[in-house]
């Protein structure tokens, strides 16, 4: 049985990639520091796949704690690296924790990658690196725009720093998935996004509406160049999103990957305003929301959506959920934490 170090696995992502990788048949490690999550996602793993994975506490960015992960493993051949501070208005205030935390922990595990003769990486990388694309949908071509914040900026350059390591140490092989904007939860409801505090996302903060906890959702602007002046995402299952990362870690085990580093763009490929997620979610809930239209937010884009040919092609990946099954599946697993019978 294959073991797969899963850094974050407690997180939004990292848990349902944890489901997947099981159901795989891999044998599943995840590390994690519980700073924005807890282990009640691991007893949801667990009720899902009916396999505990093994839990360490530890600090990725702390290298002697991840030296004795190593050490306890006697090393790791497959990581997902998930964990990573992704609060982007926090970034803008805490720049160095953000820098720090999440730059260190990725040079922390290729160094010990490294020193135990290579492996293979899956990275969680972010659409935030294109910016604003000047063409949509957009490829894995198109250039980096300038990060608009400390937390995209990690994000690209932890990409530089994968593909320069890479470049330079054939025993590595890694692929960064371009997450554009998972939703939803695992459709057993055992497991799905659990914000501490006010959300930032749109989804949970219109399902913590929707229960009550919010008064309203705020609409950030709606002067943009779309059909109902509201911003553009590519919104797509975290489910499939987990999906993705199964692929992305076979094709590198597989060696048929193409360059020892590639990337790849993971969403729905189509854009969906923030009032078409509203009026689908409605429907789906059957819950009207309060919520009213207020100015941009600051550093917020205006429309970004994937072409997702490559990792089609490529990975052999493609959504599968609907945007409908994703809304109600974040919508039952909100019901389910807040103990609300439909
Ligand atoms: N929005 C609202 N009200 C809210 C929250 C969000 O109107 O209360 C709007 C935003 O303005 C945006 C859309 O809903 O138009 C989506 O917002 P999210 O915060 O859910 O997602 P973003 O696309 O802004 O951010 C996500 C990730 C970031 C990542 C970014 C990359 O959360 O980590 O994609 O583009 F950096």
């Amino acid at each position: 049985m294959k073991t797969v170090l899963l850094t974050g696995g407690t997180g939004y992502i990292g848990s349902h990639t944890a489901v997947e990788l099981i159901d795989a048949g891999y044998k599943v490690v995840i590390v994690d520091n519980l700073s924005n999550s807890t282990v009640d996602s691991i007893d949801g793993i667990e009720r899902i796949t009916r396999v505990r994975p093994d839990f360490v506490k530890a600090n990725c960015s702390n290298l002697s704690e991840m030296e004795d992960l190593f050490r306890k493993y006697d090393g790791f051949k497959s990581i997902i690296h998930f964990a990573a501070l992704k609060a982007v208005g926090e970034s803008v205030e805490k720049p160095l924790e953000y820098y720090s935390n999440n730059l260190v922990s990725l040079i922390n595990l290729l160094q010990l990658m490294k020193n135990g003769g290579g492996g293979n990486i899956v990275f969680s990388s972010s659409c935030t690196v294109y910016g604003q694309p000047d063409i949509l949908p957009v490829t894995e071509t198109s250039p980096y725009k300038p990060a608009t914040s400390p937390y995209g900026n990690t994000k690209k350059i932890a990409e530089d720093i994968l593909r320069e390591t890479i470049n330079v140490n054939d025993s590595i092989r890694g692929i960064a998935l371009r997450y554009f904007n998972p939703i939803g939860a695992h459709p057993s409801a055992e497991i799905g996004e659990l914000p501490l505090g006010k959300p930032d996302n749109l989804v949970p903060f219109i399902t913590q509406t929707a229960i009550g906890i919010r008064e309203k959702l705020q609409i950030f602007g709606s002067d943009y160049d779309s059909q109902d002046g509201t911003a553009l995402r590519d919104y797509f299952h975290v489910v499939d999103l987990a999906k993705a990362h199964v692929l992305a870690l076979k094709r590198l085990e597989e060696t048929r990957n193409k360059t020892g580093f590639e990337v790849f763009n993971v969403g729905a490929g189509k854009g969906i305003t923030v009032l078409e997620i509203v009026k689908t979610f409605e429907k789906v809930s059957g819950v009207k929301l309060n919520y009213e239209i207020v100015g941009r937010r600051a550093g917020d884009i205006e429309k970004v959506w994937a072409d997702t040919s490559l990792a089609n092609t490529e990975m052999g990946w493609k959504v599968e959920s609907t945007l409908e099954e994703a809304l109600l599946s974040a919508w039952n697993w909100e019901k389910k934490i807040r103990q609300v019978k439909s």
